[in-house]
């Protein structure tokens, strides 16, 4: 069984989709760290994310820097949302995801194409989606935790900058499948978003 999350930044979709995976007992892949290991290995390189021959340069990362912390931060999530514009890529990062995805016994995976492009075949597609202001606010409660100073309009205005590059970037934008299930959590606290997800799940499988 394959699933696919897909959705904007900070709508909630790793959370979900990690509460799916081991509710369904599937292996994980948060293929939005493959990205941001590129980015931030064309910064450690001294390259430019926005050419694209630099960026496909830095898809020969060392998986060692999959566990940098630094890879979670904004400023790398910015630089995630640059190279992975450039079609060359996103097709060197393909055959690691898609190898994932064929696994036996199935996985779970979450991005922004992984139901149109990576897997369409899933057997489940959840879109997860939030207002922006909804997601700016939570992404800034989560810097407050980790003590990073940042105003709450810096923030909403680099949430909707990601938005519009990863939605209107000609290869493989973030969309929701036609079949996807389409799951708004603005208003859901993060308990009550993890069992809508469970059930709509459950329901999609139960047809
Ligand atoms: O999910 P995330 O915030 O870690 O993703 C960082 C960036 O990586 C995102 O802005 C766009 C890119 N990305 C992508 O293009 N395709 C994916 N499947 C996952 C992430």
């Amino acid at each position: 069984m394959i699933i696919a999350v897909d959705g904007p930044t900070a709508s909630g979709k790793g959370t979900i989709a990690k509460a799916l995976a081991a509710h369904f007992g599937l292996p994980y892949l948060d293929t939005g760290l493959l990205y941001r290991a590129v980015g931030r290995q064309t910064q450690l390189s001294g390259g430019d994310p926005d050419n694209q021959d630099d960026a496909v340069a830095a898809c020969r990362f060392n998986n060692i820097l999959l566990h940098d912390p630094s890879l979670r931060s904004e400023e790398v999530g910015g630089l995630a949302s640059r190279v992975s514009v450039h079609p060359a890529v996103r097709a060197a990062l393909f055959e690691k995801q898609r190898a994932f995805a064929e696994q036996p016994g199935g996985a779970l995976l979450d991005g922004r194409d992984i139901g149109t492009v990576i897997a369409p075949e899933a057997d489940v597609k959840l879109f997860i989606t939030a207002s922006v202001q909804e997601r700016a606010r939570r992404r800034w409660l989560e810097m407050q935790g980790r003590e990073i100073e940042i105003p709450l309009a810096v923030i909403e205005q680099d949430v909707a900058a990601r938005d519009a590059r990863d939605i209107n970037r000609k290869d493989a934008p973030l969309k929701a499948a036609p079949d996807a299930l389409v799951m708004d959590t603005t208003s859901f606290d993060r308990d009550q978003a993890i069992e809508a997800a469970i059930e709509a799940v459950s329901n999609r499988l139960e047809r």
